[in-house]
């Protein structure tokens, strides 16, 4: 719905642009006329073309009152603030002046029989007031144009003023110009010029336009260049309109300020606990292996412990853990993000924030009490884009610490991911089972199935064949679930739902939707044949209206400290020299993306807007949002508290926050490619610094 009227937008302002140009060209061409008979018809030609362009003006209207009411009004405010303004007056003057005039104009012109055309009358057909009113209406369809790529962002003001500034030298340029035209019309002395000089004039036009377009081309991609070392720190901060905030930590461009280094903490001083017996040891050793997923499709796999995905940690609720990576050949270096966990600031394993990347022969370990029971996962925060896909990831579970119960649950992660095979395709699969899988259960058998999307795509997943619930989101526990059948539910990307059920007498089926419908899934059975089942008509999950509402420690109406807001758009442009589509936050990547900054204690509360045609899963470290709205209607069910929230094109979703976590924490797009071409920022606690740096000439590229 969304992309379809985005789409009708854009061809409409094409056409808009397109029919305005045609009739500034034809009334610039009435005062030419060789005849009267000629002048006649080149004035049924213009207002042909003068009604379609005012009949476009109105659709435009129409279309950006849809996107307003459909969306809201970041999806307008394009149209309304960079293009109305402009062309709904000129298109005003025009329907009330010009087109009434043209149409009175053939009687006077056909009252002087076939005399030749006086230069009296050529200067009244090229008269400014009738002319430059429809280049100015083009002019502004123009801009039209250009914000069909580059969408207004905040500062709104700001658009509008240089679009202002824009129009009123164009229109100016304009009046000048046709004003001596037709004063040289009034006294004859206007030379038609021929067709040599005209060719040749464009020719040299064309020329001036494309060294300056190619200068701007060049400049912006030279612009684009990452320097070879930085501090993971964007140059500019926002601070949400809150207290303003005395230590960010850093400068312009980015360094700390020498004078207040001493008095600001350092990410590595942000531990866990150093000393005490750890309740509980892993060691992940990352290194290269070439596996097989289930089919018998090759993957030349970058592994934790040679698995893909890697080994699942379990951990009770409330133990000190203490975790070894080690890197046996990974060349660029490794890390390990503990994805969802709020963990002090140090541990959180991102390259160039919170350590150096560890290197082949290195190790580094990670220590942390386990606090939150649910569904986690972890992953390389180094070269993510690239590691994660090549398998540097694994389930991560802590359980309550409570008596075991007496019946025993199936309790399996279920890790999603598409894998690179050796044959260059991309195969998706659940753990290596690219294909339907079964698994023997006994009627009665509670069950529970954490889905872990550990891709960069949503994934829609399908529970047939029995009642469930959706018992956790991220991690949190839902309020009081209610029963679900036949239903499917979208996971974000690097988003985990927690599935339980009491297995039936006959078959469950679990389904992962896509291209290959049916295709990868487990199917759940006394005996454990594959017995494949259609998956039918499905009812949608909808996190928002789901289980019972309750208490939160804040909610809408709470006062909020901060404000962040971010629209996302996908716009060409160059990233790091290169030609691509960019993602954009605010119009911007990084690192000119702004920090986010909070000081400690502070209730920040977010707002996304999703303007572009991809999913974007916004993943904020070390903290939980609760989301507040989605299109500005409050979440009507049970506390939807999340750590990766998919936010779909079309959509607005409003969260918040409570900043209680000191550090610098990543705030990104897990679309990881997303994320490598600049869709990232970060959440910066005041007094709070990171010695570390990113860039070719570090070890460290977070992305
Ligand atoms: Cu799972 Cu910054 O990522
Ligand atoms: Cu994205």
């Amino acid at each position: 719905m969304f992309e379809a009227l985005f789409g009708i937008d854009t061809i409409l302002t094409m056409v808009l642009f397109i029919l305005w140009a045609s009739a500034a060209f034809a009334t610039g061409r009435l005062a030419r006329s060789k005849s009267r008979k000629q002048l006649l018809i080149r004035i049924v030609v213009c207002l042909v073309l003068l009604y379609a362009a005012e009949l476009a003006v109105f659709s435009k209207v129409y279309m950006i009152w849809q996107l307003w009411s459909s969306f809201g009004w970041w999806f307008a405010v394009t149209g309304v603030v960079g293009l109305f303004p402009f062309l709904l007056p000129s298109a005003a003057i025009v329907a009330v002046r010009i087109i009434p005039w043209l149409h009175r104009l053939p009687h006077k012109i056909k009252s002087e029989g076939d005399q030749p055309l006086q230069a009296k009358e050529r200067g009244k057909l090229s008269a400014p007031s009738l002319i430059v009113p429809v280049q100015a209406a083009t002019l502004a369809s123009l801009f039209g144009i250009s914000t069909v790529f580059y969408q207004i962002t905040p500062p709104v003001w700001g658009a509008f003023l240089t679009f202002l500034g824009l129009f009123a030298a164009g229109t100016l340029c304009l009046l000048m110009r046709q004003a001596r035209r037709s004063d040289a019309f009034f006294e004859g002395t206007m030379v038609v010029s021929g067709v040599k000089t005209r060719v040749l004039r464009g020719v040299a036009v064309l020329f001036v336009i494309s060294i300056g377009l190619s200068s701007a081309v060049y400049w912006s991609m030279q612009d684009s260049r990452l320097p070879d070392r930085m501090w993971m720190m964007g140059e500019a901060n926002d601070e949400g309109g809150g207290t303003p905030i005395s230590h960010s930590g850093h400068q312009h461009d980015g360094t700390p300020h020498s004078s207040t280094v001493q008095s600001l903490i350092s990410v590595t001083e942000l531990t866990g606990p150093r000393g005490g017996v750890p309740d509980r040891r892993f060691t992940l050793t990352a290194r290269k292996e070439t596996l097989y997923l289930d089919s018998g499709a090759g993957v030349e796999a970058w592994t934790f412990n040679g698995k893909i995905p890697g080994p699942e940690l379990r951990i009770r609720q409330g133990e000190l853990v203490e975790i070894t990576l080690v890197n046996e050949d990974i060349e660029d270096g490794v890390t390990v993000h503990w994805h969802g966990l709020n963990i002090p600031n140090g541990e959180d394993g991102v390259a160039g924030v919170t350590q150096n990347a560890v290197k082949p022969g290195e190790s580094y370990t990670y220590r942390f009490v386990a606090d939150q029971v649910g569904t986690y996962w972890y992953h390389s925060h180094q070269q993510s884009s690239k590691q994660v896909r090549k398998g540097l990831f694994g389930p991560l579970v802590i359980e309550p610490n409570k008596p075991k119960p007496s019946v025993e649950w199936l309790d399996i992660p279920i890790v999603f991911h598409q894998w690179d095979t050796t044959e260059n395709k991309m195969v998706p699969s659940l753990g290596t089972a690219d294909r339907l899988q079964g698994k023997a259960v006994s009627p009665g058998t509670p069950v529970r199935l954490r889905l872990i999307n550990a891709d960069n795509w949503s994934k829609w997943f399908a529970l047939t064949g029995t009642r469930f619930q959706v018992a956790a989101i991220d991690g949190n526990d839902i309020v009081q679930p209610t029963d679900l059948r036949n239903a499917k539910m979208l996971v974000a990307g690097g988003g985990r739902h927690d599935i339980t059920f009491i297995m039936p007498e006959t078959p469950v089926q679990l389904t992962a939707l896509g291209d290959t419908v049916g295709e990868i899934g487990m199917v759940f059975s006394q005996d454990g044949s594959i017995q494949k089942a259609d998956v039918g008509e499905l009812s949608v999950f909808d996190p928002a209206a789901y289980g019972a509402l309750a208490s939160t420690p804040f909610n809408i109406d709470s006062q909020f400290d901060r404000e962040f807001f971010m629209v996302f758009d996908n716009r060409p442009g160059f990233y790091d020299g290169q030609f691509d589509m960019l993602w954009t936050i605010n119009g911007k990547v990084f690192p000119d993306t702004p920090m986010l900054m909070v000081q400690e204690g502070d209730l920040a509360k977010t707002t996304f807007v999703n303007r572009s045609f991809m999913d974007h899963p916004m993943h904020l470290h070390g903290h939980h949002m609760l989301v507040l709205r989605r299109n500005g209607r409050a979440v009507t069910g049970s506390p939807w508290w999340t750590d990766t929230l998919n936010v779909a094109p079309g959509e607005t979703y409003e969260v918040a926050f409570r900043a209680d976590n000191p550090g610098i924490w990543m705030d990104h797009c897990h679309n990881l490619d997303h994320a490598k071409l600049g869709m990232t920022l970060h959440l910066a606690y005041e007094g709070i610094y990171s010695p570390f740096e990113v860039g070719r000439a570090t070890p460290n590229q977070p992305e």
